[in-house]
């Protein structure tokens, strides 16, 4: 039984055929990354209209490269919230279209379960299990019961760790999206240089703050005349949209480095600390780790030798950004369940998975 995915909530339109819930027959992704690039961050507007450009193509590639015609699908699956409400509306209208004029049924599908699917189905996962989806909107843990039931134990109250990441790269001239760029950067820096003191919660101590951090990160950026390597990056920036580490290391010296190196083991700290203390308070037999930052190095790395107590579980590359190959992973427990949704089906820009 193959499923269409169709995710446009964010800057990425994709697309993915999946059969029987794990087996990714195609995975196309269109990525808008170098429209926003040059603002900072994402533009809605702008989002909107790349998604509105790439859908027939991205759907079409995607169904060629898994040799499927329409009418072999068993149902298509589309991203209903949260993200955008004008990009999820073009991944949406499109997925209606589509499933109206071939008879197909429409699954309705929530991001984050996405990410949760994009480990979930392709690993041997045990549950009760934790999951700590993080990324660019989302830094949320969540205990996965079996049959896909969840529960939110903690999220963040103002930042998403991925934002943190791309507003201390914007801050400091590295471009966007931060992530990569201070996690192929952070390894070459000494994480203890600068010491950022860690968040006490009050009321749930499983949820998460970033922003007294990005603030640490301001102030020390004021504290110093940073102006010329900033500029230097920018320039860098303009001449080299992809730069090496080679490249960065001439504009970018050591106390830099080590400011960033500081700042993702905070983070990194930040995270693990809550989620191991979740995964403890469910008596969880694996954990999930995915989202945007699950790709970042230095967070695998110590998820891995902290002995986390439990099976730590990654998503392979190409599934811990966005992608629809895990909206069609997700949609097939709903299938077997005849979970489908009708016309009346909405974006929800901020849409709960629980
Ligand atoms: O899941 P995703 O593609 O989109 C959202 O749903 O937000 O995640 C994008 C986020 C961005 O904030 C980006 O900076 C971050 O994931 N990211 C990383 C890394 N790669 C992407 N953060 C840390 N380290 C990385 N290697
Ligand atoms: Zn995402």
């Amino acid at each position: 039984m193959r499923i269409l995915g169709i995710e446009s909530s964010c800057d990425e339109t994709a697309a993915a055929v999946v059969e029987n819930g794990g087996s990714i027959l195609s995975s196309a992704i269109s990525s808008q990354i170098t429209t926003h690039a040059k603002y900072g961050g994402v533009v809605p507007e702008l989002a909107s209209r790349e998604h509105l450009r790439a859908i027939v193509p991205v759907v079409t590639l995607a169904l060629e490269q898994s040799g499927t015609r329409l009418e072999d699908l068993g149902a298509i699956a589309v991203t209903q919230g949260p993200g955008l409400v004008g990009s999820l509306l073009v991944g949406i209208t499109y997925a209606k279209a589509l499933a109206l004029i071939h008879d197909l049924p429409l699954i309705g599908v929530n991001h984050i379960e996405g990410h949760i699917h994009a480990v979930a189905s392709q690993n041997p996962v045990e549950y009760p299990a934790l999951a700590l989806v993080v990324s660019g909107g989302h830094t949320h843990l969540y205990e996965v019961l079996q049959g896909f039931r969840y529960r939110l134990l903690g999220k963040t109250r103002d930042d998403a760790a991925g934002e943190a990441f791309d507003k201390v790269a914007k801050l400091l001239g590295f471009g966007y999206p931060g992530g990569p760029v201070i996690d192929m950067l952070a390894p070459l820096g000494h994480p203890e240089a600068v010491r950022f003191s860690l968040v006490k919660m009050k009321g749930n101590t499983l949820d998460f703050s970033f922003s007294g951090l990005k603030t640490a990160v301001l102030r020390w950026f004021e504290a110093r005349d940073m102006a010329d390597e900033v500029a230097a990056r920018k320039a860098l920036l303009r001449d080299v949209a992809r730069p090496s580490v080679e490249q960065w290391l001439m504009v970018t010296p050591r106390t830099t480095l080590d400011l960033l190196a500081s700042f993702q083991a905070t983070v990194i700290e930040e995270l693990l600390k809550r989620a191991l203390r979740s995964a403890e308070e469910i008596d969880a037999r694996s954990m999930i780790i995915s989202g945007g930052v699950a790709c970042n190095s230095g967070l695998r790395l110590a998820a891995q030798s902290k002995r986390l107590g439990v099976p730590v579980y990654f998503p392979a590359p190409g599934l811990s950004t966005d992608n629809a190959a895990m909206i069609a992973a997700a949609a097939f427990p709903k299938f077997a369940r005849g979970e489908f949704a009708d016309w009346s089906l909405k974006a929800q820009a901020n849409l709960a998975l629980a």
